[in-house]
């Protein structure tokens, strides 16, 4: 196994003996492509939707945040194009049925391919390529052609699916409830142009090879952000936005030479340009978030389908005009995976190969952990209680760990990222240094530092 795949092994290893991500389903088998989060998983992914709606909403002037219904009405999905063109180009293997996703094994023997090709084009390319492409499973070489899988998830609601009329579908991206919104935000808020709408929401497609983890899944959370402006004048702010989400990245922690830029070459017919940031994932750079120029289609679409005018009339002139939409999209589930990656280290400390994760303290499910010396001595214990107590106030993400010797200690909050462990000793008691009375241990996580605090500064330090 090459390191980079053994990387990703481990983490996922890691996730699952310190509660962070769990199969879905696992008691009945598991049901693939989904995940549930433990303990520690939520607390890193509500820290990491946390910083992302600070940088979003809360450090711009010009953003409004929302969070809209999942159920839509069956004509958005129409009006976006998805009911028609949201689709993986599938082919399965003559000999087993085993199904595959073309662009993906094309891609996998260099062949530049997307789902965005045509059905025509990629099986040009499927047919150029047959012989290099293997079936997964038996190792055959015979599949039919290439047909679009459509990736929408249909659900049932009773009014629409009763008439025997349109399906209802769960949201295929997260981004349409913003475009709902985007009329409902001009009567409101009453922004000028350009201003922006960010939104976290959930997203579920049909993937028919959902991998690597947390990266593909079927259920997803997307953090989307659209900037609303005048039609050309798109340039710059998407140069900007490009930036400052690539260095948004670098300031959760991401080392930056794990992070570059891709631009499409394969553009949907209705985009002016767009942009990956991509992560050296365990297995490769790849795709972590889009940034797409989406011209004025969505709110075209919307306006054509609903017949509602979504046009902005500038207050000052009077002109009438569709805005342009710059968009940000990313999944949480991959944000979550690139920075476990990037904060896995195994090293030697103290004559010992530990695993830490070097999270950024904003992010680590646990800001501090308290514990007493000996969890048989009753003194100990009390005093422990009380700064576990007085620091829980202050930070709320605060873990009482009185498990094993005080060396597992420190390497079980190591695993979950700890950035500092703090021990009650005799001398906190003052029973053998009185000097020493009423101060702490407080050990860092990354470089296994000790010194010692009195309580009363605790907080100020820690923060
Ligand atoms: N609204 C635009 C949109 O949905 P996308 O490129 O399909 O564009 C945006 O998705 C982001 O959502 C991706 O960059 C990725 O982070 C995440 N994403 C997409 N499909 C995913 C999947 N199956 N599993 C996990 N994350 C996914």
């Amino acid at each position: 196994m090459d390191k980079k795949s053994d990387t990703m092994e481990k983490v996922v290893s890691l996730c699952k003996r310190r509660g962070f991500v769990f199969q879905g389903s696992e008691i009945y088998g598991g049901l693939a492509g989904v995940f549930d989060y433990g303990p520690n998983g939520v607390e890193l992914l509500n820290n990491l939707k946390q910083l992302w709606w600070k940088a979003n909403v809360y450090d711009k002037e010009n953003y409004y945040g929302i969070d809209s219904g999942m159920f839509k009405h069956p004509k958005v999905w129409e009006a976006s194009g998805h009911t028609s063109g949201f689709s993986d180009p599938l082919a399965d293997c003559r000999e087993c049925n085993t199904r595959i996703r073309v662009d993906k094994e094309l891609e996998a023997i260099g062949v530049t391919a997307d789902e965005k090709m045509s059905e025509e084009e990629i099986n040009k390319l499927f047919e150029e390529n047959r012989e290099k492409i293997s079936c997964p499973k038996c190792g055959q070489k015979d599949f039919t052609p290439a047909r679009a899988f459509n990736l929408l998830v249909k659900s049932n609601l009773g009014d629409f699916t009763s008439e025997g009329g349109e399906p209802v579908y769960l949201p295929g991206e997260a981004c349409q409830g913003i475009y709902l919104n985007y009329k409902n935000i001009l009567n409101s808020m009453s922004p000028k142009l350009p201003f922006g709408m960010a939104q976290i929401g959930k997203a579920f497609r049909n993937e028919i090879s959902p991998r690597n983890f947390l990266f593909r899944t079927r259920e997803m959370e997307q953090a989307d952000t659209q900037f609303f402006v005048k039609p050309n004048e798109n340039k710059e702010a998407f140069e900007k936005i490009k930036q400052d989400r690539f260095d948004w990245y670098v300031s959760i922690g991401i080392k930056p030479e794990n992070l570059r830029f891709t631009q499409h070459k394969n553009l949907v017919f209705y985009a002016a340009d767009a942009w990956d940031i991509e992560y050296n994932f365990p297995g490769g750079f790849d795709e972590l978030e889009g940034i797409h120029d989406r011209t004025d289609y969505d709110l075209t679409q919307h306006m054509k389908f609903s017949g509602v005018d979504l046009n902005y009339t500038d207050p000052e002139t009077g002109e009438k005009y569709i805005p342009w939409i710059l968009e940000t999209s990313v999944g949480l589930g991959r944000m979550f995976l690139a920075v476990l990656a990037d904060a896995y280290h195994e090293e030697e400390m103290d004559g010992n190969t530990r695993t830490v994760l070097k999270l950024h303290p904003d992010l680590a499910p646990n800001r501090v952990a308290v514990s007493p010396l000996l969890k048989n001595k009753p003194e100990l214990v009390e005093k422990a209680r009380e700064v576990f107590k007085l620091l829980k106030a202050e930070f709320g993400n605060v873990a009482w760990d009185d498990n094993g010797n005080v060396g597992k200690r420190y390497r079980r909050q190591d695993e979950i990222g700890t950035p500092s462990c703090i021990v009650i000793d005799f001398e906190t008691l003052g029973q053998e240094k009185p000097e020493l009375a009423d101060t702490v241990t407080v050990r860092d996580r990354d470089t296994g530092e000790q010194e010692r605090v009195a309580i009363a500064d605790l907080i100020q330090r820690l923060k």
